[in-house]
C-alpha cells in the first residue's frame, strides 16, 4: 500500500503492507537508524519512538496503527524537554554501550513532557521497560533528576 506518514514534522511518502512494523520502515526504509533493533518483541525498549506524544514499541507498531498520527524518532526529538533531557544525559555521563539509550531518552522525554518533577517511583515505573545491559539505570535515574532541574529553572 502507499501511504503518506507524518515522520518528525515531514509527511513522508512510504510504500509498505499495512502490517509492516513501523521500525522497519524507520531503519529500513527511511534510514533513521538512532532508533534500535533489539528484541523485536515489544521486551526492551531499544525501538522506543513518539506516536503523538506517546511512547511506543516500533517493533511491534504496525503502520496501520500510525494513520494521521505524528512520528517522532531520536532524530526529531526537539523542543524545551528534549534539550534538559540531552543536557542531564551529557551531565551525568549516562551512556556506556550506547545501544538502548535512543530508546531511554524518548522515554524519558515522554515522562517528563507528563510529569515533569517525577519521583523515583514515577521514573521507575515509566522506565520500566526500557533494558539497559550495561546497567546504567542509577544513571538514568539520576540524569532524569537532573533533567527535571534544569526544567524548573527554565
Ligand atoms: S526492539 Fe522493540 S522492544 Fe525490543
Ligand atoms: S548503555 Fe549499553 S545497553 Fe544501555
Amino acid at each position: 500500500m502507499s501511504t503518506t506518514v507524518k515522520i518528525n514534522g515531514q509527511a513522508t511518502a512510504v510504500v509498505a503492507e499495512p502490517d509492516t512494523p513501523l521500525l522497519w520502515l524507520l531503519r529500513g526504509e527511511l534510514k533513521l537508524t538512532g532508533t534500535k533493533f533489539g528484541c523485536g518483541m515489544a521486551l526492551c525498549g531499544a525501538c522506543t519512538v513518539h506516536l503523538d506524544g506517546q511512547p511506543v514499541r516500533g517493533c511491534v507498531t504496525p503502520l496501520a496503527a500510525v494513520g494521521g498520527k505524528e512520528v517522532t524518532t531520536i532524530e526529531g526529538l526537539s523542543g524545551k524537554v528534549a534539550d534538559a533531557v540531552r543536557a542531564a544525559w551529557l551531565e551525568i555521563d549516562v551512556v556506556q554501550c550506547g545501544y538502548c539509550q535512543s530508546g531511554q531518552i524518548m522515554a524519558a522525554a515522554a515522562l517528563l513532557a507528563a510529569n515533569p518533577k517525577p519521583s523515583d517511583p514515577e521514573i521507575d515505573a515509566a522506565m520500566n521497560g526500557n533494558l539497559c545491559r550495561c546497567g546504567t539505570y542509577p544513571r538514568i535515574r539520576a540524569a532524569i533528576h537532573a533533567a527535571a532541574r534544569r526544567l524548573a529553572a527554565g
